[in-house]
């Protein structure tokens, strides 16, 4: 059965998958970013199914609101809400200008805050609904040079758990947190950069259709946290069990695996506007699969084309 969904961040990398996966599965789609014209693009790949666009800026003072409301003008009411809205920036916490660091946790945490609450009282109002948040390994573990998206990802963790405790007597209503590893997105170009070096991926790397993938799939069969990447588990581990050893070992390993040896001069990235010309699905960090495929013929190309998402 169709579904609405509204997806906050649905211009690049896993929102902009996450919108894909749900129009193949022919939900009807709202969706929300600043980059009015990516909006627009993201509408014509996602052309067979109905879909409004709202350019809108989550920071803002009653966005969210206003997005809730023409969702509701539009379809009447939301099934399910996707908030992969979010920005970065790279460098040592004393020298990242204030104001980048505000920013970073308005975005990554008090805006998915926000967006709990519009779609938790909406669902409240209509009974049931399905809200998916995306935190990050990065909930689990701590890397230098990432202060502000960490301690926004720490806080986000914490927001979940709670309102996981307070939905106990609504079983109706699901909240999920997505927590990926590296994925190959754009949001590294993306970033703030007060480091001198620029940001990258470390792998091992997954695609953002596996993770939209798996927003898709907790919509069907809900569950509190879903961890994508295959070291997850092992880093989480690490962090946990030998907290001196993970200390020495995680400098000189951000720096040789996550920042590449290429300059970059300072500059506030898309924390405070958007940069449509860097949007896309993918960051260019992976080899894309699925373009390979397409010069595989016949059902057996169509089949790995599906199964790659
Ligand atoms: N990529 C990874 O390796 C990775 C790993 C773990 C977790 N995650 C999480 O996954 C989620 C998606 O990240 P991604 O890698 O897909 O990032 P991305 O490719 O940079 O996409 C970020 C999206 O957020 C939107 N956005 C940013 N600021 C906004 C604002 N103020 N108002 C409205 N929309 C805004 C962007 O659109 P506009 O700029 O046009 O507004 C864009 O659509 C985030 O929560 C991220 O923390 C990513």
């Amino acid at each position: 059965m169709s579904r609405v969904v509204v997806i906050a961040g649905a211009t690049s990398g896993i929102g902009r998958a996450t919108a894909r996966a749900f129009a193949e599965r022919e939900d009807r789609l709202v969706l929300a970013a600043r980059a009015t014209q990516t909006l627009a693009e993201v509408r014509e790949e996602c052309a067979d199914v109905e879909v409004l666009t709202v350019p809108t800026d989550v920071t803002e003072p009653g966005a969210l609101d206003a997005l809730a409301g023409a969702a509701i003008d539009r379809f009447g009411r939301t099934a399910v809400w996707v908030h992969t809205a979010a920005v970065m920036a790279y460098g040592r916490f004393d020298e990242l200008p204030e104001r980048v660091f505000d920013q970073v946790v308005r975005t990554d945490l008090l805006a998915a805050a926000g967006s709990a609450r519009v779609a938790l009282r909406h669902f409240r109002a209509t009974g049931a609904g399905t809200l998916i948040l995306t935190g990050s390994v990065l909930a689990h573990i701590t890397a230098p040079y990432m202060s502000a998206y960490v301690a926004s990802k720490w806080g986000l963790q914490g927001l979940v758990r709670t309102l996981q405790q307070e939905l106990r007597d609504s079983p109706q209503i699901r909240l999920c947190l997505i927590n990926p590893g590296s994925v190959d997105t754009p949001v590294y170009q993306q970033a703030a950069n007060y480091l001198g070096r620029f940001g990258r991926p470390p792998p091992p790397v997954t695609s953002p259709q596996r993770v939209a993938r798996a927003i898709v799939d907790c919509v069907d069969r809900p569950r509190r946290e879903v961890s994508v990447g295959r070291l997850n588990v092992v880093l989480r581990t690490g962090f946990t069990v030998l907290p001196g050893v993970y200390d020495v070992l995680v400098g000189p390993l951000m720096r040789l695996a996550g920042l590449s040896g290429r300059p970059v001069a300072a500059h506030d990235g898309t924390v405070f506007a958007p940069n449509p010309a860097g949007e896309a699905v993918r960051g260019g960090h992976l080899p894309d699969l699925r373009q390979l495929a397409r010069s595989v013929p016949g059902p057996a190309g169509a089949a790995l084309r599906r199964w790659l998402g």
